[in-house]
């Protein structure tokens, strides 16, 4: 039996239906409240608002649940593979043995970028920050694929757009990084595996041998599984929201870099090491800074802890904790930063001020500790975030599209001056 909901509004009557989704999820459909009541909900930051429906991931914040296309994350980042999740994201079932081979090695033929994207490279100053420039040579694919401007997409052009961003993808973060740094760029190795072909894109250097760490290349290749889709987070309601307008999935993708570079959403984990070098800078008193994030008055606020939509626990915290534990112990990291690190978590799981607020350490507190581990600079840790992300933005603006949704257009209520007459400068 369907579901319905009742609202009553100066006296008038008014009745919509619920969906429920496989999970039990129900939703009031308001698409007639408008045109039936004159009304329109409000709702900033859209926490109660569901923007969609969606096939792709499921998240439960009381329970701590996180799953792609029906796939425990746990059971994804223990036994699969970037690329392999990439493939169940995009086109919603693991791939057999011969789907993966076509998906890889496709995506291999498309590592290299156009010679003319090191003129646009060239054009960015060594201090520009490389979510920018990430964001700046997606959107340029743009110009080099004039094709995907095209609205009417059909699928041997959309699994291609695919196959070029998620190749390229890398080459253009690594580049982004050897610009930062004045180093001339490395280009693709197509005999290596997706994380070890990044990773020697962006540490090898000019005469100098470079041997890929297998347990950075598998931990970087967990890291990026966990950061594959999340819903409809923010920077994926951008992409969808861009890609509504009928915008080519590269200009889509780009907006969606731009959203994930705010603190608030993947900075935060850029922030996290930038909070644990100042408490570092300011004596390493971790106790010191745990009694100024319980202190009301103190603007201090700990980065890292907590999380707007997991309740209890953020089921990919659990699993990069321990990944972290295992990295930190297998490279015999010595960092007085991470000892920071340690104490913060230890409090956080201990201390019941933050039990009692569910400020419990988070994906960006633990990603952040174990990008820099690898050596990855802090500037590019919210692109690694990208490079992780970039499957689940492509499989939203995919079924988004396939949905034939219509173009984002939100309401407002307003709140501006009423109806005034113009009065001329020389009377005001
Ligand atoms: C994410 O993975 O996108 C972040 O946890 C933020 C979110 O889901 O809102």
């Amino acid at each position: 039996m369907s579901e319905s909901a009742k609202l009553s509004f100066k006296g008038q009557d008014y009745e919509f239906p619920v969906i429920t989704g496989t999970e039990n999820e129900s939703a009031i459909d308001i698409a007639k409240l408008r045109a039936s009541s004159g009304l329109i909900t409000l709702d900033p930051g859209y926490k109660n608002t569901g923007a969609t429906t969606s096939a792709i991931t499921f998240l439960d914040g009381e329970e701590g649940i996180l799953r792609y296309r029906g796939y425990r994350i746990e059971d994804l980042a223990e036994k699969s593979t970037f690329l392999e999740v990439s493939y169940l994201l995009i086109y919603g079932e693991l791939p057999t043995q011969a789907q993966y081979e076509n998906f890889s090695k496709e995506i291999t033929h498309h590592t290299l970028v156009h010679e003319d994207i090191k003129k646009i490279l060239e054009g960015f100053p060594s201090n520009a920050h490389p979510m920018g420039v990430l964001s700046s040579l997606i959107c340029s694919l743009t110009a080099f694929y004039p094709d995907s401007l095209n609205p009417v997409r059909n699928k041997e052009e959309v699994d291609l757009s695919i196959a070029r961003l998620i190749a390229k993808m890398p080459t253009f973060a690594a580049w982004a990084y050897k610009n930062e740094m004045g180093h001339p760029v490395n280009y693709p190795d197509n005999s290596l595996d997706y994380c070890s072909n990044f990773l020697k894109m962006m540490f090898a250097l000019p005469a100098e041998k470079y041997d890929v760490d297998p347990v950075v290349a598998s931990a970087l290749d967990k890291l990026l599984i966990l950061h594959a889709d999340h819903e409809q987070n923010c920077s994926t309601s951008t992409v969808r929201i861009v890609g509504s307008s009928q915008a080519s999935i590269y200009a889509s993708i780009s907006a969606g870099i731009n959203a994930l570079w705010g603190p608030l959403h993947g900075g935060a984990n850029q922030s996290v090491i930038e909070m644990l070098e100042a408490i570092k800078a300011d004596g390493g008193d971790a106790k010191k800074y745990l009694d100024k994030a319980k202190d009301k008055n103190d603007p201090f606020r700990l980065m890292g802890f907590g999380h707007r939509v997991y309740k209890n626990f953020d089921p990919r915290a659990k699993i990069i904790k321990k990944a972290a534990d295992d990295v930190l112990e297998k490279l015999g990291v010595n960092d007085p930063v991470l000892d920071i690190a340690k104490e913060l978590e230890q409090a956080a799981l201990n201390d019941q001020y933050f039990i009692d607020r569910q400020l419990y350490p988070n994906v960006d507190f633990y990603s952040g500790i174990i990008y820099r581990a690898l050596g990855i600079p802090t500037d590019m840790f919210t692109v690694m975030f990208a490079l992780g992300r970039l499957p689940g933005w492509i499989a939203q603006w995919k079924e988004m599209r396939e949905n034939g949704e219509p173009i984002g257009r939100p309401r407002q209520v307003y709140t501006g001056p009423n109806e005034r007459d113009y009065v001329s400068m020389n009377k005001r």
